[in-house]
């Protein structure tokens, strides 16, 4: 016999169905615990959008919207560095969108959309360096490395960490920036006397200085602000701007081309820009400076302007050709290097 439940739930499976939720799908590649967060807090403010996202690295990500481009299962593309979102606009696989917010935007986030005929955005930067774990390198004797060319120094053999350029935008704006600083050989050079010194070549940027917090290895290459997250949340580690000066990110966000869900894409660009959406990320252990003139720069954020910063060419380093040659030979000559 038929329950009264049973009965209503089958007349309910006759009703047309409910009107069906916004949803959107997000691509997060910055620290998980930032995208949880604004994932969190934009739901709350829109709860008939349903978000569904993934955290990849950048140079996954860009090869994630890169392999979907037929097909579209991407709406929105928030966080990572911004050379493969730069990449991406040049390929034609993001949308162009002039947000109602860029007029509130630091130059060097409107200069961002500019460079890539409103392609892309930029959401946060943040300066290159290094985290050690000041227990391990003074346990050791090791001298903390104060200059990209201390890293060569014999006593940090299998103490380094750094990500693969392939997958991290964070390895990459490494290798630009090496290229930008010494010449392309001279970088070449560097990376493979410095792998001497490497332990891992790890999937994600910040995880090689994750690992230094853990005491796993000595010291990891990462935006500087990766490292104050660990010394922030108490772990024994030192933040370094190398003396020679060092690059930087402009964190960028595209729409992609032919997103399903465009409106709800547009919703979340727009908010995300706000300063009110970028406040949020301290409390999430993220300090990058935000790009919203109005957001409040985190006490903790490395100050850009007391660190030697190159003048980074994101359109050059960010063009499809320079970047595909330079991953290309890093996988030649030093990807393919063994790991003592
Ligand atoms: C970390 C940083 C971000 C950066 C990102 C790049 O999450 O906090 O500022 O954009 O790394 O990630 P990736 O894994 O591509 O190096």
């Amino acid at each position: 016999m038929k329950t009264l439940k049973s009965a209503l739930l089958g007349a309910a499976a006759l009703l047309p169905a409910a009107a069906h939720a916004g949803e959107l799908n997000l691509i997060c590649s910055a620290d998980v615990v930032i995208c949880e967060a604004l994932v969190g807090a934009f739901e709350e403010g829109h709860p008939d959008i349903d978000v569904n996202m993934v955290r990849l690295s950048s140079g996954e990500a860009y090869a994630k919207v890169r392999a979907e481009a037929r097909n579209p299962q991407t709406d929105l593309w928030w966080g990572g560095t911004g050379d493969p979102h730069l990449q991406a606009a040049h390929d034609g696989l993001s949308a162009e969108y002039s947000s109602p917010m860029l007029g509130e935007l630091q130059d060097w986030a409107r200069g961002q959309a500019e460079t890539s005929d409103f392609h892309t955005v930029g959401v946060y930067s943040g300066a290159l360096g290094w985290g050690y774990n000041t227990e391990i390198l003074a346990g050791k004797g090791i001298d903390p490395p104060a200059c990209w060319a201390d890293l060569l120094d014999p006593a940090l053999k299998g103490e380094i960490q750094i990500a693969d350029p392939n997958s991290s935008g964070t390895a990459y704006t490494t290798l630009a920036t090496l290229v930008q600083l010494m010449g392309e050989d001279e970088a070449f050079d560097f990376l493979r006397q410095m792998h001497a010194n490497v332990s891992q070549y790890t999937k994600s940027g910040s995880a090689p200085v994750k690992a230094a917090a853990r005491g796993e290895t000595g010291l990891g290459i990462v935006f500087q602000h990766d490292a104050v997250s660990q010394a922030v949340a108490g772990f024994p580690i030192a933040v370094v701007a190398p003396c020679e000066g060092t690059g930087y990110e402009i964190g960028s966000m595209s729409l992609i081309d032919g997103a399903l869900n465009e409106e709800e894409a547009k919703t979340f660009y727009d908010w995300v820009l706000t300063a009110e959406a970028q406040n949020l990320m301290p409390g999430a252990g993220s300090f990058q400076i935000p790009s919203n003139r109005a957001a409040t720069p985190p006490a903790e954020a490395p100050d850009l302007s007391e660190i030697k910063l190159i003048d980074y060419d994101f359109a050059e380093f960010g063009s499809a050709e320079r970047r595909k040659a330079l991953l290309a030979r890093w996988d030649r000559e030093i990807g393919s290097l063994p790991l003592e």
